[in-house]
């Protein structure tokens, strides 16, 4: 299979504005688009996907929604997709249990809404075509986002349980903006760069087989993987979950190496890992810097300068990029993210570090292999790279000649500076009514592969379907510590809440075994306990880009993580890390917030 690299246009996905109540339409349908491959002969090669079809076509993946702040959006998430499934399913997982096999469940979640929890995707509301069959928490057909919450960049995507990473990789996925007054006025009082010049950019990556359709492996059924798995036990179920995903291709937008034509501007590029496994570390060639305006949830009260961008899967960053001194260059934005999850950063300094993993505040990273040591990077020629920018010659008027941040501070041809509020400052909070110590736990399942899970420091391990322990007070707000005594980060998401990160800090203790029982089956297996023994040092500040509201953070190894929020809508919600092979065994927590007392 070759590919185009830098020369096909990132497509930019159709963007929907709803108006008024009428519920969008938006059928999960299978399609077949065209990601750069070409056979031999150079013919193009199309690939099967699944997308949601508007207004007479199929995207994939799906259209961008355009939301705004108070103004609520219904969507009808049909699921229209004949099966069977494009990929291999392990059934020895606790996952969607549909009777008819052939059939696909789906379930739609808004990643970072603050949606009731009806229309939250639970994991367990999926539902195959004309609602056949339907997962215990199937609630409504017809979504509603009220949009209640400040300008940002969501996303949302499938949440089978069991099946997310499937459904995800097939191309259920899209963006959802929300809009609002402030976001306006940075644009009209050109803070920001107008909608011609944003662009949203989905980087994903995935593995194809020779014909150049889309390859998930599931192990022993399917050809030979071009990423090698180490461990391939005789007793595992076939086909077999595995608990990472890395591909050999990037993807934006659904299209491999994209390039973006742009003129001699700033641009405003709204970013999301929607990988797997893969936290992405970005850098723009010759190491130019930018400027991130936003997270997860939203504008950053400042803008923040930086020449490296490190987005777990999930998380979201709104980022602006000044080429008014780059006509008629080609930079490319390089991935430093390897192969492997993400085990955070050594101090460069110190590189025999034993103090496990902590950001370097200052200068630059060393990738770290959780022993001390340093692991080789990408593959320059594929996974290091995502996208190239190809900018126009500006022939109307010379160039101005000004890279980021020269003159007077502000950013190419915007009146935005580093010290122009982006919004009224976020209301920190301090005080918890409640503080929950949580874990994450790796550990072996029976048949002898990686279980990921978590639970409460005192409880120890618990499977998703285990009874609810967190249970919290309408309108309470919480600290959760989470203890990552693993060895590699979990980027963890809270469902319904923006949370603001308050620290991490390194910690000593040592895991207890426990015995178990494995799901509802009658076998046992060794789970585990965390005993907490001691935290060391200081506590460490969040990066400044961490600093707006988010709803991903990163839990480093050997790092207890704290968030406050506050959980102000009552529900079933769930919290879990977002590394989507984890997630679907098993690590994924029910939690519930009580009805408010009249
Ligand atoms: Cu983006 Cu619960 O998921
Ligand atoms: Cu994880």
């Amino acid at each position: 299979t070759a590919v185009d690299k830098f020369v096909n246009e990132l497509p930019r996905p159709t963007e929907i504005r709803p108006q008024g109540s009428t519920p969008i339409k938006l059928p999960a349908r299978p399609t077949h688009i065209w990601m750069g491959l070409r056979d031999k002969k150079g013919k193009r090669l199309m690939t099967q996907t699944w997308g949601f079809e508007y207004a007479g076509r199929i995207h994939s993946p799906g259209p961008t929604i355009r939301a705004r702040e108070g103004q609520p959006v219904f969507v009808h998430w049909a699921n229209e997709l004949p099966g069977p499934h494009l990929f291999p399913i392990d059934r020895s997982i606790h996952l969607a249990d549909v009777k008819n096999h052939k059939a696909v469940p789906i379930v739609i979640h808004l990643h970072g809404g603050h949606t009731e929890w009806k229309s939250d995707g639970n994991p367990l509301a999926w539902y195959t075509g004309n609602y056949s069959e339907t997962g215990p928490l199937f609630e409504k057909k017809i979504y509603e986002y009220d949009n209640s919450q400040d300008a940002a960049t969501l996303w949302y995507h499938d949440h089978t349980l069991g099946m997310t990473r499937l459904n995800v990789y097939a191309g259920l996925f899209g963006f959802y903006l929300v809009g609002d007054e402030n976001e306006d006025r940075l644009i009209q009082e050109k803070l920001l760069p107008s909608e011609e010049r944003t662009r949203v950019v989905a980087i994903t990556d995935s593995l194809f087989s020779s014909d150049g359709q889309l390859y998930f492996p599931g192990w022993r059924d399917q050809p030979s993987s071009p990423v090698s798995h180490e461990v391939v036990e005789a007793n595992w179920p076939n086909p077999s979950h595995l608990d990472e995903f890395f591909g050999n291709f990037m993807l934006v937008n659904g299209m491999a190496w994209p390039k973006v034509s742009a003129t001699p501007q700033v641009y405003r590029l709204r970013l999301l890992n929607a990988s797997d496994t893969r936290t992405l570390i970005l850098r723009i060639e010759e190491n130019i810097s930018f400027v991130q305006v936003g997270g997860d949830g939203g504008f950053l009260d400042r803008p923040v300068q930086l020449d490296e961008l490190v987005l777990a899967p999930a998380e979201r960053a709104d980022i602006l990029v000044d080429f008014t001194a780059y006509e008629g260059r080609k930079l490319t934005l390089h991935n430093f993210g390897p192969d492997i999850p993400f085990k955070g950063f050594v101090q460069a300094s110190d590189p025999k570090n034993s103090l496990p993993l902590i950001y370097n505040p200052d200068g630059k990273h060393v990738l770290s292999d959780g022993r001390g040591g340093t692991t080789p990077t990408t593959n320059p020629n594929t996974t290091g790279q995502i996208l190239q920018f190809h900018i126009a010659q500006n022939a109307a008027k010379p160039s101005p000649v000004k890279s980021v941040l020269a003159d007077e501070n502000t950013i190419g041809d915007l009146k935005l500076t580093l010290d122009t509020p982006l919004r009224p400052p976020l209301n920190r909070l301090r005080k918890a009514s409640h503080t929950r110590q949580l874990a994450t736990y790796r550990l072996d399942d029976p048949y002898g592969r990686n279980l990921l899970m978590l639970g409460p420091v005192k409880e120890g391990s618990l499977f998703y379907e285990d009874p609810t322990t967190e249970i919290i007070q309408h309108n309470a707000v919480e600290i959760w510590e989470i203890y990552n005594p693993t060895v590699s980060a979990h980027p963890i998401h809270i469902h319904l809440v923006e949370f603001q990160v308050l620290d991490r800090q390194p910690f000593k203790g040592k895991l207890i075994s426990k015995p178990q029982q494995f799901m509802h089956t009658n076998k046992t297996f060794q789970g585990a306990r965390l005993e907490v023994e001691s935290l060391l040092g200081k506590p460490l500040p969040p990066r400044p880009e961490e600093r707006g509201p988010k709803d991903t953070v990163i839990a480093l190894p050997g790092q207890v993580t704290r968030v406050i929020a506050r959980f102000d809508r009552e529900g079933l919600y769930v919290w879990h890390c977002h590394l989507l092979s984890h997630e679907d065994y098993d690590m994924m927590r029910p939690f519930e917030v009580s009805a408010p007392k009249l």
